[in-house]
Order: C-alpha cells, then structure tokens, then sequence
C-alpha cells in the first residue's frame, strides 16, 4: 500500500506546554526563527494555531489569523526529518478548511524569495503573487523583501 495512505496523522490547537518543543524545531528550520514570546502572543491572541501529529509525534506547526473574510498565515512548519513527503501540503489543506470553516474567503501570507521550500509549497498549493513588501525581514547581510501571496478558499 502507498506509504501515504499508512500515515495516522491528526491535528489538535497548540498549547502554550508545546512551546519548548516547537522552539526546538523552529530554531533548526528557520535561519530567522520565531521567538517563544512570538508563540505564546500567538496563543494569548487566540489565533488558529495547530500541532499536526503522525502517529502521535509532532511533526509540524501552524500558525494563523482569522479576520472577516480573510485569513492570514503567519507560520506553517514541518520537522526537518519529515520534510518534502507532503505533510506541508496536507496541514496547508486542513488550514485551508479551518479558515473556510470560520468564513474566511482567502488567504494571505508572506514569504521571503530565497525560501524555496516555501515558495514552492505555496505555489503549488494555488498561491499567487500580489505584490512585494520591501526589506519586510531581516537577511544575513541586510534585510529581505517579502513576496505577499493571495489564493481564493
Ligand atoms: C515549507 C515547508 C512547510 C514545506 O513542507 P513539506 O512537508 O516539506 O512540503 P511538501 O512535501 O508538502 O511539498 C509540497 C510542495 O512544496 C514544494 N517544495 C517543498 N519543499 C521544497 C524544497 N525544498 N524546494 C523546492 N520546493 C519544495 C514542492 O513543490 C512540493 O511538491 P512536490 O514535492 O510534489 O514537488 C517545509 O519545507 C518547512 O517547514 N520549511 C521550513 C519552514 C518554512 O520555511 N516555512 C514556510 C515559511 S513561509
């Protein structure tokens, strides 16, 4: 049987205890990671935050902003060992339906050029370009544009 069909994945809300495990992966993924702080004002904001787990062990994270008619994805991430075997693919699916879910009719983000692993994901999954945010993240060597990416849920 395909190995995608094997996998028991599911999806529980974030807690603020899941911080230092995420911390941990966030540190290792990101060359800018998000700080705890940025997590736990996350949670106490009351944003969609997600932990996808394959049987049972967390294999990556989600963080969203649900406004009227629009959400915002602020952090989607997938352990390194579990990487490009399409859990970004299908956690980005079930965030697609929570926002859909809650109203919300698109979906936004933002994402640095040089993230190829991000660009793609995205791009593949229905996003498009809709415009640049000029120097919006600090960079290695100076600060990065963002790309600001739009699909329709
Ligand atoms: C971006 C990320 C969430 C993608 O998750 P993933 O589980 O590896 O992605 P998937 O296996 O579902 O891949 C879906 C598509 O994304 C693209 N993609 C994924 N990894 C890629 C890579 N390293 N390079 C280029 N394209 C990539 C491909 O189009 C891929 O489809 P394909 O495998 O059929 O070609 C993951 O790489 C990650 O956590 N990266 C570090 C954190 C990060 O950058 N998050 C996004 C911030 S904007």
């Amino acid at each position: 049987m395909n190995a995608v069909l094997n996998r028991r994945l599911d999806y529980r809300p974030m807690r603020p205890e899941d911080v230092v495990d995420i911390m941990a992966i966030e540190k290792r993924i990101y060359p800018f990671p998000w700080t705890a702080g940025n997590f736990v004002d996350s949670l106490v904001s009351g944003y969609s935050s997600w932990i996808c787990r394959e049987d049972g062990i967390m294999v990556g994270y989600a963080v969203m902003m649900i406004g009227v008619e629009e959400a915002h994805l602020l952090n989607i991430s997938i352990v390194a060992e579990r990487q490009r075997a399409g859990l970004g693919g299908t956690l980005l699916g079930y965030l697609f339906a929570v926002a859909r879910a809650a109203g919300a009719r698109r979906m936004l983000l933002e994402v640095r050029p040089s993230n190829a692993a991000g660009c793609g994901l995205y791009r593949r999954h229905g996003f498009v370009e809709i415009g640049r945010r000029r120097g919006y993240y600090p960079g290695h060597g100076g600060r990065e544009d963002a790309i600001v990416m739009e699909r329709g849920l």
